[in-house]
């Protein structure tokens, strides 16, 4: 198991942001396990295959191969040998891929993944469950949240960079809902590690957060926590 940094928390909070600018300072690979879930929830999408019928997403899953290469500081995801990256950020997949993270299938292949991952790498890992699950012996644990109405104002410029039509009330509508599900589901909900040190980025900027986190890895280097 190399070195990592295990970063959770809700949609729009800033952890992929964050994520890989704390990789690059501690040349470690990022990885963004919401992207694996996404490249599942597309696949979903495109074969027309609804959210609720776990049956069949549970049989098909095994169909969806996903693999990811990193380069540049950037991550790849291939859907069945192609790469999808530029289909995995919408509305739609997103909401898709919250209702389908709900099946032990899923999980269960994606945790596998990530956990190869982790043996081959020294890695920055961003997601809902990593600390609690994915990698519980992580060297530093990060919960990092902000307030709803600050997550859905970040997650709409981000949209509105790439030309997306959205609707800011819609999105905060979206994130809370999202939220709810990510949270109150079954097997591996999102929720703060025992271990994990909380950081609410409601009022802090990136390059504070990025500082904040890497305080925690010095301390935790200095044998501190
Ligand atoms: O971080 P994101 O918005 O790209 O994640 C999309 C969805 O994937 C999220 O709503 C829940 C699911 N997910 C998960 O269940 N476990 C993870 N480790 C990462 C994401």
């Amino acid at each position: 198991m190399g070195y990592s940094i295990a970063i959770d928390g809700p949609a729009g909070a800033g952890k992929s942001t964050i994520a890989k600018k704390i990789a690059k300072e501690k040349h470690c690979i990022y990885v963004d396990t919401g992207a694996m879930y996404r490249a599942m929830g597309l696949y979903f999408l495109r074969n027309g295959i609804s959210a609720g019928d776990e049956k069949r997403i549970s049989e098909k899953c095994g169909e969806a191969d996903i693999t990811i290469a990193h380069a540049d500081g950037e991550q790849t995801v291939f859907l069945n040998g192609e790469n999808v990256n530029a289909f995995l950020r919408t509305e739609e997949v997103g909401n898709m891929t919250s209702a389908i993270s709900v099946y032990p299938a899923v999980r269960k292949k994606l945790v596998e993944l990530q956990q190869r991952l982790a043996e081959q790498a020294d890695v920055v890992m961003d997601g809902r469950d990593i600390g609690t699950c994915v990698l519980p012996g992580a060297d530093v644990k990060v919960y990092l949240t902000a307030g709803s109405a600050v997550r859905a104002k970040r997650r709409f410029e981000e949209l509105a960079a790439k030309g997306e039509v959205c609707d800011l009330g819609q999105i905060e509508k979206d994130i809370i809902e999202r939220d709810e599900r990510d949270m109150n589901r079954e097997i591996s909900p999102l929720r703060q590690a025992d271990d994990a040190v909380l950081v609410d980025s409601s009022g802090m900027t990136v390059d504070e957060v990025v500082e904040k986190i890497l305080s925690l890895c010095r301390e935790k280097e200095q044998g501190g926590i």
